[in-house]
Formats: C-alpha cells, sequence, structure tokens
C-alpha cells in the first residue's frame, strides 16, 4: 500500500509521542481526515435535520444525506438508493430483518456456528417469542463453509438463512454467490452480515442477489454508531418497520397512519446526520483507495504473520493456515497462556494494540471448550515493518508469560 496513505490517519501522524501499533481493526478502524472533517463541517456549518424545515440549513442536511446515500449506494452497487437504510450499525439492521420480515412459528432460519451474537440472539429471541426453528450449520474442521451440509439443510421450511458474511472471528469469508443460488433455488431468502467485508472487499449486490446485507461505519473508516441495511426495494417495500414515529410516516390521524416508502419509513426519528455525511465520506474515501489494493496490503501482512507465528511453538491458528482465506485477520491461543495477558503486555510493552477474548462469538468458544483468542487484524494502512516489531514482541511476552 501506498504509504503516503498513512498521513490521511491523525492517530498515526499527528501524536506527539510514538503512534500505536494498531492490529485491532476489525474491531473498529482508524478514521481519516476528511470523514472527521466532514463530520466537524455538519455541526460546525449546517447543523439542523433533513426534511423538516423549510430553511436552507434544513435544505444542506437534506442534500448531505442524500448524497450520502447516494455514495453508499454506489458503494455497494445497490440499483437505487432507497435501498440503502441508515441504521445504527450491522446489528440494528439484522435486528430489523428478524424483526420486520413476519416470520412464523415453524418457519427455519439458518445460521452457522460462527456467527456473531448479532447473528445469533436476534433468531434465539425468535425461537422463544413466535417459534421459528433456528438451525445452526456446522463449519468444516478447518473452520471454512460446508456447502454440502447446507445444502443438506435445506427445505421447503426454510424462510431465511443469514450468514456472516466473513467472520470476525478468524477472517475466514464464505461462497457467498453459491450459497445465495442454492437458498434461492430453494425459495429462501438471505441476509448477510457484512460487517467484516464492506471494510475489505468489493461488495456487488446486484452481482450476488442478495436479499439483505447489513454493515457498520465504524470497521469501514466511518463514524462508530452508523450503518446501512441493504435490501431489495420490493422487499423493503413489503417489511413493516419495527421501529415507527416522526418521519416514517407521510401523514397521520389520531388511529391511522399512512407509511413512507422505504428507505424513510424504517428511519424512525431525528437522525445521525454528522454520522451519516461522514459514513459517505468514508464510502467514498475507500471507493478511491480500491479493494484491490487493500486486499493485496492486507494479504502481504497476514502472509508475513502466518508464516513467522506458525514457527512459535504452541501457537494454534484458528481458521485455515492459508492466510488467502482469512484476509486481514490471524486468530491464536496457546494452551497455557492467558490471552489477555497477552494483549495487555503487547499494549503496555510496545503500544501494540490487538484483541483478545471470544468477540461476541462466545457459542464458537464454548463449543470448542476454548477460554478466547488474541485477534491482530491489520487493515491498508499497516505496515510489515509494524507486523516485525508485533512478532518480535510477541516473542518477548511469550518468553516473560511462559
Ligand atoms: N465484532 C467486533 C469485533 O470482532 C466488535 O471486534
Amino acid at each position: 500500500m501506498k504509504n503516503n496513505l498513512r498521513y490521511d490517519f491523525p492517530l498515526l501522524t499527528n501524536s506527539r509521542s510514538q503512534p500505536p501499533i494498531y492490529f485491532d481493526n476489525a474491531c473498529q478502524s482508524l478514521r481519516p481526515q476528511s470523514v472527521i472533517d466532514a463530520m466537524v463541517e455538519y455541526y460546525r456549518d449546517y447543523p439542523g435535520c433533513a426534511g423538516r424545515s423549510m430553511h436552507s440549513i434544513a435544505a444542506k442536511v437534506t442534500q448531505k444525506c442524500d448524497q450520502a446515500r447516494q455514495q453508499l449506494a454506489k458503494f455497494i452497487n445497490a440499483l437505487r438508493k432507497e435501498e440503502v437504510v441508515f441504521t445504527r450499525n450491522t446489528t440494528e439492521g439484522i435486528n430489523l430483518v428478524a424483526s420486520s420480515l413476519a416470520l412464523k412459528a415453524g418457519d427455519i432460519v439458518i445460521t452457522s456456528d460462527k456467527d456473531h451474537n448479532s447473528n445469533l440472539i436476534p433468531w434465539q429471541m425468535l425461537v422463544k417469542k413466535i417459534g421459528i426453528i433456528h438451525k445452526i450449520l456446522p463449519s468444516l474442521p478447518d473452520n471454512t463453509f460446508d456447502l454440502e451440509g447446507f445444502e443438506k439443510f435445506l427445505n421447503p421450511k426454510v424462510k431465511l438463512v443469514s450468514f456472516g458474511l466473513t467472520a470476525n472471528l478468524d477472517g475466514v469469508t464464505i461462497p457467498a454467490e453459491k450459497i445465495i443460488q442454492l437458498a434461492h433455488k430453494n425459495g429462501s431468502l438471505v441476509l448477510f452480515d457484512a460487517a467484516q467485508t464492506a471494510p475489505h472487499q468489493k461488495i456487488d449486490v446486484r452481482q450476488l442477489d442478495v436479499d439483505f446485507l447489513a454493515f457498520s461505519g465504524h470497521k469501514m473508516l466511518g463514524p462508530s454508531g452508523t450503518g446501512v441495511l441493504y435490501g431489495k426495494f420490493k422487499l423493503l417495500e413489503k417489511l413493516e418497520p419495527f421501529m415507527v414515529g416522526g418521519d416514517t410516516v407521510a401523514t397521520s390521524t389520531f388511529t391511522t397512519q399512512e407509511f413512507l416508502p422505504p428507505p424513510e419509513k424504517f428511519e424512525a426519528g431525528l437522525q445521525d446526520y454528522a454520522g451519516i455525511i461522514g459514513l459517505g465520506q468514508a464510502a467514498e474515501y475507500l471507493m478511491k483507495v480500491g479493494f484491490k489494493e487493500i486486499e493485496k496490503s492486507e494479504l502481504e501482512i497476514n502472509t508475513f504473520l502466518t508464516n513467522e507465528l506458525g514457527l512459535i511453538p504452541g501457537l494454534k491458528i484458528i481458521g485455515p493456515i492459508d492466510p488467502a482465506q482469512r484476509g486481514g485477520i490471524i486468530s491464536f491461543y496457546f494452551d497455557k497462556i492467558d490471552h489477555h495477558q497477552i494483549a495487555l503486555i503487547l499494549n503496555q510493552s510496545a503500544g501494540i494494540m490487538v484483541r483478545s477474548g471470544q468477540h461476541c462469538v462466545h457459542a464458537w468458544f464454548d463449543h470448542h471448550q476454548l477460554k478466547g483468542s488474541v485477534r491482530a487484524s491489520v487493515y491498508f494502512y499497516n505496515t510489515l515493518a509494524e507486523a516485525e516489531i508485533f512478532v518480535r514482541e510477541l516473542h518477548k511476552v511469550i518468553k516473560v508469560l511462559s
């Protein structure tokens, strides 16, 4: 990756002291100055509401939010901007689908054993509330997707399949096109949690023919508390909104209401305008950098990390060994060394920031009887030099803790 992109990120360049080695990008990415500026400009220059008042500040907010919707539609190649619903995050997008799809008792929803709590708990709640059947597809022994097993799970009662497109646990991306083809042939809808995909790979919702897709701003250089639910327009039209109120209706009486078309009917109440505008800017920035470059730089660093970490006795990598199958993520554990201790010492001794624990995939760790892992997740602004320091410091930490 062109090193000059690092200069766009204040935390990496403006620090008075040594910048951190930020390897926690799967949790949250850093933000470039252009995203920060877009948000500051909103608060400083036109701090109003979209679509309500008639004055010029309101008109500017409306125009900027509309522009952001267009930027996000382009980012995922949606057919029209009205297929982009702004949410607070991926979790909200999945909850929206779960609450609005009008599933009935006996309907089957399939997720996988690697799905994050955001794509697990909403379905567990529907089991309790309305009696849907929730089936969990086990992964293959190397933690990749079991396409044959999936095919066997399909039957006419399966109304929805909902998978994490890229796992936050180990970085593996599932075979999206084949899954969608099989699901559609079965008459099932497909929802993807693309929180870990949108920042790293080109997503083309039209080419995929996916029905719903949710992602978050904070992992793709955008503001925290922002996200998108994409839905095919004809499906969004059929869904009842799950959160209702101001800005969702064209009109109301004391007893009736007339909902606006999508996306407005899903965006209840006053919105995070600065966040939406910042998210549009983040999408624009990523499209300019280009996903080929992003994937190339992540693979280069992850290949180095995989080769080096593979030499450490007792270190076990979660997921396939081939880094090309794990994007920018390397997640590992030791039987006898505590993952949190490793993360804490890396931070304290060398300013290296990784995540440790169960990464909101408690069910997978519980099933595998593992306490947790250390997860390093890189992005295009990381460098091989940083990866070398990480490896050197990890060796020191292991020595101290062994
Ligand atoms: N799901 C986020 C992570 O993996 C929070 O860190």
